[in-house]
């Protein structure tokens, strides 16, 4: 299923989410409005609203503060897509250049600053308590997880437990916390509560998952952005730990100096991971995690919307961008 029918039954919400964020990207301070616009202008996905924009439907809630936390959702997101192409120095997002790479590193941090301060500010306006401490919380995750992230870099030790923790933190963890105020918002009992967070924990994890196997078979102008960036910058994702785990002492050997120098061979790291069947295996358990993600919402009523959750499963795995 395309992006765009997965969208459908929320289409009119998700305009309304884009009114709001547009509105809410508005300041005194040009440089602001120029970066804010230019890398939300440039389209996105819009995932993790359109998660929470469902949830919140399909558990039956009629108002419109979901549209306000929707948008809060996408401003953290967009604010760790700013900050996080300055810390991995990529030049391409969106199919446009970076911010960083248009406006400098400096300007770049900044207006993610500033997204995550707007984002709290809307977030005080739901008038949630229980939206607020989920978002919020789920916002210091992140920030841990690309900072492990950052002690993760150029370290072949990495194991399969401390990437899988990054993955929870930096990505997962915004994924949760979208659905799981879905669920606040339309006054869900605790045990839906639970169920939409632990849907959203391991979709996010899916989607992780299948970036990394992306960032080695993707096709830039589909994604938007380079691939090889996670070599380059000698990233251990799951492909690579993959490799050490199962490949020949060369092998090993291969994607060790990679990870510690950066620059590897692309080709010759790419023969490895093929040889391996590594991105075979990275999907394999993305889609376990997605599996796990369809179990999660077994609970919830039958609806258009609840469909389209369980959609977003097959897309998470699916997708090539
Ligand atoms: C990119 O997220 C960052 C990751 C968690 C892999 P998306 O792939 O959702 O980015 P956009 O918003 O669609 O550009
Ligand atoms: C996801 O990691 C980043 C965040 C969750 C902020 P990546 O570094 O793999 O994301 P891309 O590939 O740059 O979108
Ligand atoms: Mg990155
Ligand atoms: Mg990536």
């Amino acid at each position: 299923m395309s992006l765009s029918e997965l969208m459908s039954p929320i289409s009119d919400d998700m305009k309304a989410v884009d009114a709001v964020i547009r509105a809410r990207l508005d300041s005194d301070v040009v440089l602001i409005r120029t970066i804010g616009e230019y890398i939300v202008g440039a389209g996105g996905k819009r995932m993790r609203p359109a998660m929470l924009l469902l949830v919140a439907n399909a558990l039956g809630y009629q108002g419109s503060t979901h549209h306000l936390l929707a948008a809060v959702v996408e401003f953290i997101h967009t604010a760790t897509l700013l900050h996080d192409d300055v810390v991995d120095e990529s030049d391409l997002r969106r199919g446009r250049s970076t911010a960083n790479a248009m406006f400098g590193n400096a300007a770049s941090v900044l207006v993610g600053d500033y997204l995550y301060s707007r984002s709290f500010e809307m977030m005080v306006e739901s008038d949630s308590m229980q939206a607020m401490s989920v978002l919020s919380a789920a916002t210091t995750v992140i920030a841990e997880g690309e900072v492990l992230q950052l002690l993760n870099v150029h370290d072949p030790e990495v194991s399969l437990d401390r990437y899988l923790q990054v993955v929870r933190y930096k990505t997962a963890k915004l994924f949760e916390a979208a659905a799981q105020v879905g669920a606040i918002v339309a006054g869900a009992s605790d045990a839906q509560q639970a169920a939409a967070a632990t849907y959203g924990r391991h979709i996010g994890t899916a989607f992780q998952l299948i970036d990394d196997v992306l960032d080695y078979t993707g096709d830039a102008v589909a994604l938007g952005k380079n691939v090889g960036d996670d070599l380059r910058e000698g990233k251990p994702t799951l492909p690579l730990i993959r490799v050490m785990e199962v490949g020949t002492q060369d092998q090993r050997q291969l994607v060790q100096d990679a990870i510690r120098q950066g620059e590897g061979d692309f080709i010759a790291v790419a023969q490895a991971i093929h040889d391996t069947d590594a991105l075979g295996f990275t999907r394999a358990a993305a889609v376990a995690e997605a599996e796990l993600a369809r179990q999660a919402l077994t609970g919830f009523p039958a609806s258009a919307h609840q469909e389209m959750l369980l959609s977003f499963c097959s897309f998470a795995v699916e997708r090539d961008r």
